[in-house]
């Protein structure tokens, strides 16, 4: 059924996913190979309307219903835009997937994990990334990014504070010890050009076929 190769870039807010995401998508591209790129929340218009809901200031959402936002949006991606892709035959590259919510509705929240791992199941048929790739950045310089692109304030998440910021850190550096064959951290401090590397050389030894 999936024929092509699920990858998954994580991390903090404003640890450079959608740069590196960008640069490698162009690189994957320029050696012929099929790419998609994509987001969650959103990547369909209703579940960017959705990540507008979660992500805006102004919007008092207790955890549970943050929650299940988050999940009724991976459900249309995942059947509108991974699955579809993934039968092309294509590398779909996604910024933040199920790994996401076990850190920040988890970790940062407190949700029950329990429920967190069904709804992420129920979301998404069991689709799992083939690779994750987590940036992991001290979480003050990861902050300090998002605000100088994304505003001084920031948007609902970024606005949390320290602690919750560090607990979520700690829930994707969990995940990766647990799941060390899938998810690989690399060090997001450094240039976007040494990132890019460090990133590039994980690719290539699970990969060695597209370089
Ligand atoms: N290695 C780097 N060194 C310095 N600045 C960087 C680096 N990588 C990205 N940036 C800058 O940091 C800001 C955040 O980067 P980016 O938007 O790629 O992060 P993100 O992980 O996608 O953030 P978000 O979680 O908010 O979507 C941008 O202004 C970007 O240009
Ligand atoms: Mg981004």
């Amino acid at each position: 059924m999936k024929r092509g190769v699920f990858i998954t870039l994580e991390g903090s807010d404003g640890c450079g996913k959608t740069t590196q995401t960008v640069r490698l998508k162009e690189k994957l591209a320029r050696k012929g190979l099929k790419v998609a790129h994509t987001r969650e929340p959103g990547g369909t218009s209703f579940a960017e309307n959705l990540r507008q809901i979660i992500l805006n200031p102004r919007n008092k959402i207790s955890p549970i219903a943050e929650l299940l936002l988050y999940e009724a949006s991976r459900v249309q991606h995942t059947q509108e835009i991974l699955l579809p892709a993934l039968r092309q035959g294509k590398i779909v590259l996604c910024e933040r997937y199920t790994d996401a919510t076990v850190a920040y509705q988890g970790y940062g929240r407190k949700i029950n994990p329990r429920w967190i791992e069904d709804l992420n199941r129920m979301a998404t048929g069991g689709l799992t990334p083939d690779l994750t790739i987590l940036l992991d950045i001290p979480v003050e310089e990861g902050l300090k990014r998002a605000r100088k692109s994304g505003g001084k304030r920031g948007d609902r998440l970024e606005r949390e504070n320290l602690l919750f910021h560090r607990r979520v850190r700690r829930g994707y550096v969990h995940l990766a010890r647990r799941e060390p064959q899938r998810i690989k951290v690399v060090s997001a401090r450094g240039t976007v050009a040494e990132v890019e590397n460090k990133i590039e050389n994980v690719l290539r030894s699970k990969f060695p076929q597209w370089f």
